[in-house]
C-alpha cells in the first residue's frame, strides 16, 4: 500500500541482506517511523512490545527472527532456543508457530553453514504468498460486498454500503492489503461507495490509530465509533455487514480475534447483519476444534486498560506522543487481549481460496 505516494510492505530485507525492516507501529498514527531489527532478541521484543502485529505480520517476523538467529549461531542448539523464545513472545496467534515450524522444519535437515541463507529464502516466501493471499481474500469479499450492496432495497441504493469493523486486520497487520479491510480496498477500488464504521477497539486503540490510519491513506471514507456503538447502528440499520480478522481458527470454524469481537457478532446476530471472517490459511489451527475451550488468551499488561497514549494537542509538549492515567490510583486492571466467536456465530469465512460457511466440513472443502 502507498503512504504518500511510496509503496510500502511492512516488513522487509534491509539492503545489506542481514537485517529487516520494519514500520514502527507503537508510533502511528502521529509519526510514521521504521525501525531495523539485526538479532533475533530484537525481532523477539518487536512482536512483544507491538511494534509489530497482526497474526500474519508476526509470523513472518517471527520466520525473519530465525533468520537472524541462525546468522549468529546456526547450530541445532541456537536453532531450538530461537524458536522457544520467539514461539514465546505472543500466545494466541497460530500464525506464529506456523511460520516458526514452517522455517525450522526447512532449515533443520542442512548443514549448519547453509541454514541462514535456507531462512532467509523461506521467510521471504511466507512474506510473499501472504500477500497473495491476502489479495485473493480481498477479491472473494469484494464479490461479496457488491452481492450485498446490490441486494439492498432500491430507496437505500444510493447510499454508502456501510461496513464494520474491530481492530485493525489491514495490510499493517499482514504484509500488505490486510485480512479483513482487503475486500474493502478491492471495493473502493472498485468504484462501490463503501464507508467503515472503525470501532476503536480499547484498549490499544488499533481501530482508532490504525485503521483509520490505512483507510485515510487509501482515501477510504470511514468513521472511528467508540466500542459500544456497533449494536446501536445495526439496530438502526446503519451497518450492512461486519468483517473481521482472526489470530486463530479452529477446525470447526470458531474464530479468535481482538476482544470485542464476540460482542460485535452477537449484535450483528441480533440484527441480521452478516458476520463475515476473513483469514489466510496460515490462520488456521487444525489440531483443536472448541476454541473457547482450546485456544490460549494472551493477557496483557493492565497498564493498557490503566494508561492511554496519545498526541499531546496543546502547550509547551504540543505534537509530543504522551501517555496518561485514565483510572484512579490503586484500581487494578485486567486485560485479556483476544475472544472467541463461536462458529455458529460466523456468516461465512472468507479465505484466499473462497469463501466457506464457518464449519469443518466447510473448510475441509477449501483446504482437503
Ligand atoms: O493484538 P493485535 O493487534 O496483534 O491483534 C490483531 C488482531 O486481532 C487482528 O484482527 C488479527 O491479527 C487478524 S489480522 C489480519
Amino acid at each position: 500500500m502507498k503512504i504518500d505516494g511510496k509503496a510500502w510492505r511492512t516488513i522487509w530485507l534491509e539492503p545489506d541482506g542481514r537485517s529487516i525492516g520494519v514500520i514502527d507501529q507503537i508510533q502511528l498514527p502521529h509519526q510514521f517511523t521504521t525501525r531495523t531489527l539485526r538479532s533475533c532478541e530484537e525481532a523477539a521484543e518487536a512482536i512483544r512490545t507491538m511494534v509489530v502485529r497482526g497474526a500474519p505480520l508476526i509470523g513472518v517476523t517471527g520466520a525473519y527472527g530465525l533468520m537472524l538467529a541462525l546468522q549468529a549461531d546456526p547450530s541445532d542448539a541456537a536453532l531450538a532456543a530461537a524458536f522457544e523464545q520467539l514461539n514465546a513472545t505472543r500466545p494466541t496467534a497460530v500464525n506464529l508457530r506456523w511460520a516458526l515450524e514452517r522455517v525450522r522444519d526447512r532449515v533443520a535437515p542442512l548443514p549448519p553453514a547453509e541454514r541462514a541463507e535456507a531462512a532467509r529464502t523461506e521467510a521471504a516466501a511466507i512474506a510473499d504468498e501472504d500477500v497473495a493471499m491476502c489479495e485473493a481474500i480481498g477479491e472473494h469479499g469484494l464479490a461479496i460486498f457488491q452481492q450485498l450492496a446490490a441486494a439492498r432495497p432500491a430507496e437505500r441504493q444510493g447510499q454508502p454500503f456501510n461496513v464494520l469493523t474491530h481492530c485493525n486486520a489491514g495490510w499493517l497487520a499482514t504484509v500488505d492489503w490486510g485480512t479483513a479491510l482487503a475486500p474493502i480496498y478491492k471495493a473502493h477500488r472498485a468504484g462501490l461507495n463503501i464507508h467503515v464504521w472503525v470501532d476503536e477497539t480499547r484498549p490499544r486503540n488499533q481501530g482508532a490509530s490504525l485503521t483509520a490510519y490505512e483507510l485515510g491513506r487509501e482515501g477510504v471514507p470511514h468513521t472511528v465509533i467508540v466500542d459500544n456503538a456497533g449494536g446501536h447502528l445495526m439496530q438502526h440499520g446503519q451497518v450492512d455487514a461486519v468483517i473481521v480478522g482472526t489470530d486463530r481458527t479452529t477446525r470447526r470454524g470458531d474464530v479468535c480475534n481482538k476482544i470485542g469481537t464476540y460482542l460485535k457478532a452477537l449484535a450483528a446476530h441480533d440484527n441480521n447483519v452478516p458476520f463475515y471472517v476473513a483469514l489466510p490459511a496460515s490462520t488456521i489451527d487444525w489440531t483443536i476444534d472448541d476454541g473457547v475451550a482450546e485456544i490460549p488468551i494472551e493477557a496483557r499488561s493492565a497498564r493498557e486498560v490503566t494508561h492511554i497514549q496519545g498526541r499531546v494537542d496543546g502547550g509547551p509538549a504540543a505534537g509530543q506522543l504522551a501517555t496518561v492515567q485514565l483510572t484512579p490510583d490503586g484500581s487494578e486492571g485486567f486485560n485479556p487481549a483476544f475472544d472467541v466467536t463461536p462458529a455458529r456465530l460466523v456468516t461465512a469465512l472468507i479465505t484466499e481460496r473462497g469463501v466457506a460457511p464457518a464449519s469443518e466440513d466447510g473448510l475441509r472443502n477449501l483446504y482437503a
